[in-house]
This record gives structure tokens, sequence and C-alpha cells, in this order.
């Protein structure tokens, strides 16, 4: 059993869609999830989880959520050093063929620059999650779970 935040920004519900299937996957298999959105997120809220993961979807031409934008900076300068995280993002190829889901690239690279441990691969979701809530969704949080075991 490990205890898991998950922090994600979201501004039309897509994120929050899919990392609400998260939660209820990894509650299922006797985690203790926490998940809040990063606008009511403080960075204090980053101590004494097992597992960090970061959700958000990508904007303005290749940028962060607006509020995970701003939270992530600041969990950039007062660190999640050396701690597990995973990471989902979201995007769409129709806004943007250049910074497609770049959201996950940036997340990734804060959490290197913080020495973060990535446990796995990155969750990319291309349109609306829906579609991929049973599949895609479904099988990368149980195989998250297992690894977080
Ligand atoms: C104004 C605008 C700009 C966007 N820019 C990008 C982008 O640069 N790259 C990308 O992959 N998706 C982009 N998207 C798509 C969103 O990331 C996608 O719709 C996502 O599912 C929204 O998630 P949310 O509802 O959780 O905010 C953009 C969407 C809008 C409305």
């Amino acid at each position: 059993m490990a205890k898991v935040l998950i922090i994600f920004g979201s501004t039309g519900g897509n994120t929050e869609i899919v990392t609400d299937e998260v939660a209820e996957i990894l509650s299922a298999d006797e985690h203790k999830v926490t998940v809040k959105r990063a606008e009511e997120s403080n960075v204090n809220d980053l101590k004494g989880y097992g597992l960090y993961i970061f959700a958000s979807s990508t904007y303005g031409q290749g940028l962060l959520q607006d509020h995970m934008l701003k939270f992530f900076h600041k969990v950039k300068q007062t660190g999640v050093k050396g701690r597990k995280c995973a990471v989902i993002g979201l995007g769409d190829n129709k806004y943007n063929t250049e910074y497609v889901i770049e959201a996950v690239k940036i997340l990734e690279k804060g959490i290197k620059e913080i020495e973060g441990e990535l446990v796995i691969p990155a969750l990319r979701i291309n349109k609306t999650p829906i579609p991929y809530l049973d599949t895609s969704v479904k099988d990368w949080a149980k195989k998250l779970s297992k690894k977080i075991k």
C-alpha cells in the first residue's frame, strides 16, 4: 500500500476525468490516494507521500494548464527531491502540431531538474479522454499500482 498524492490542473475537466479514474483504480488496489486541484494546493501538501502524480493539460502553444503552471513553478523551487513521481498529460493535435501534449515534456523535465524519480513512462492522452478510460488509462493505473506496491 502506498500513500499517493495526485495534483492536477484542468480547465475544461478532461484532466480531472482522467485523474478521477486513476484515483479510483489505485484506491481499489488498496493505495491511499489524495486528489487535489493545483489551484487549491500548497507546496506544504507535498510532504509525506510515497508517490506524486502530476497531471496537466496543454494550453497556449505548448504550456502547462494555467493553475498547474503556477503550482509546478513553486514545486520546482521547493522541491520533491528524490521522490517517486509519475506524469499524466493531455492535449489535442488539432490545436498545435508542434507542441502536442507538451505538458508531459514540461513536467518530466521539471521532475528531472529536482531529481525526482519517474517510476513509469507518462500517460499521454490526445483529444477527449473518454474512449481511453477503460483502456489505456486503466492499463496505466494498473501498471503503476503494481510498481508502487
Ligand atoms: C486555447 C487552447 C489551446 C490549446 N493548446 C494546446 C497545445 O498547444 N498543445 C496540445 O497538445 N493541446 C492544446 N490544447 C488542447 C487541450 O490541452 C485539450 O483540449 C485538453 O484535453 C484539455 O484538458 P482540460 O479540460 O483538463 O483542461 C489547447 C486547447 C485550447 C482550448
